[in-house]
């Protein structure tokens, strides 16, 4: 087994009580992120444990790899690390902990989502500035267009993170909108939400718009202009999928007047450039794409991942297989 993981991340995937279970279990090479690919036990690896920045497994890597049957991945998407076309070995299987990574990501947005509709977020700048003035006026509390109760949240996508965004807004008296066009209407209700026709729709309705759709051609720009267009005045564009699924000139020209604004975990470029207005406007909440499992976190998915490969030494079915039929639609 070859684990390609940099030096600098190893430690907080693969933690000593983690790799002390994969002791004697098999004969295990510590190779560099990039390095893995030229190891001198390539050609013996039957499994090799990725991570962030690890080599793609190309159709050239896999043909010096006659063994291989096995990818795991410590982290989220393989797409970076993986070649769809190791598929067509018959018995390859790939392992990803994609689902680990969903719940900080759901965790973190839904915590920013409460946060944006109670107007919480960037209240500290105004206090700052105004001090005596905004502690005593009446009306930023009075005001109906902030708090929770009756309030809208639209959801693009019911992907992984989306569905747990849905479970953790569930508590909270918010009115939670779907639009999704693999998700029907009843397939809607049975996840307790209103489902909506169109994207256009689901921004008319919502006081928080929230992007989880994967990053795919279909999805690139698919927040328009004139999706941006319809949403209400003082609405909350929420972004921790991924910067390119909004068209990022549009946004920008509506938060630049005010009448937007957005908390943004990803953009396009990343991160944005020099002069970008997301840097210094007041109604942006930006983050260095951190919503993802960080610090302690990261410990789970690689624990995850070493009962991934233990599974696949006892012969045991994988419990976080990524199907390949599927593979296409998912981030
Ligand atoms: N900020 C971070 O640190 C961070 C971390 C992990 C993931 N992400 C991002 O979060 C997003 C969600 O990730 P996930 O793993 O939950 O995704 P996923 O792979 O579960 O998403 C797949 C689902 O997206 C929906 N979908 C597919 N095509 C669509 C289309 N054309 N229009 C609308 N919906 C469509 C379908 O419901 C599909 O089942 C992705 O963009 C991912 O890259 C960000």
């Amino acid at each position: 087994m070859l684990l390609a993981l940099d030096d600098d991340i190893f430690d907080a995937f693969l933690t000593p009580e983690a790799l002390g279970r994969l002791a004697g279990q098999a004969r295990v090479a510590r190779a560099g992120a990039q390095d893995w690919t030229g190891h001198p036990d390539l050609a013996e690896a039957r499994v090799v444990v990725t991570g962030w920045g690890s080599a793609r497994l190309d159709p050239e890597v896999f043909a010096r790899a006659p063994r291989l049957t096995a990818l795991v991945h410590t982290a989220g998407t393989v797409k970076a690390v993986l070649d769809p076309s190791a598929w067509h070995r018959p018995g390859f299987v790939v392992s990803s902990q994609v689902e680990a990574n969903a719940a900080p990501v759901a965790a973190h947005t839904a915590a920013l989502v409460v946060l944006a509709l109670r107007g919480t977020l960037g209240l500290r700048e105004r206090y700052r500035r105004d001090r005596r003035d905004l502690f005593t006026r009446r009306g930023w509390v009075t005001d109906p267009s902030r708090g929770l109760a009756g309030r809208s949240v639209g959801i693009l996508s019911a992907s992984r993170i989306g569905r747990e965004v849905i479970e953790l807004l569930r508590p909270h008296p918010v009115q939670v909108l779907l639009y999704d066009p693999y998700v029907s209407p009843a397939e809607a209700e049975a996840l307790g939400v209103t489902w909506v026709a169109s994207l256009t729709e689901l921004a008319e309705r919502s006081d928080v718009f929230s992007i989880h759709a994967p990053w795919l051609p279909e999805t690139e720009g698919m927040v328009d202009a004139e999706v941006l267009a319809a949403l209400h005045d003082d609405a909350t564009v929420v972004n921790t999928a991924r910067g390119a699924i909004v068209d990022e000139a549009a946004l920008v020209a509506e938060l630049v007047t005010g009448r937007l604004n957005a908390v943004l975990d990803v953009t396009w470029p990343e991160p944005p450039a020099d002069d970008s207005p997301l840097w210094d406007l007041d109604n942006v909440f930006l983050t260095p794409h951190v919503a993802g499992s960080l610090g302690s976190e990261l410990a789970v998915m690689g624990g995850q991942a070493v009962d991934e490969v233990l599974r696949l030494l006892a012969g045991k079915a994988l419990r976080h297989e990524v199907d390949p039929r599927s593979f296409a639609q998912q981030a």
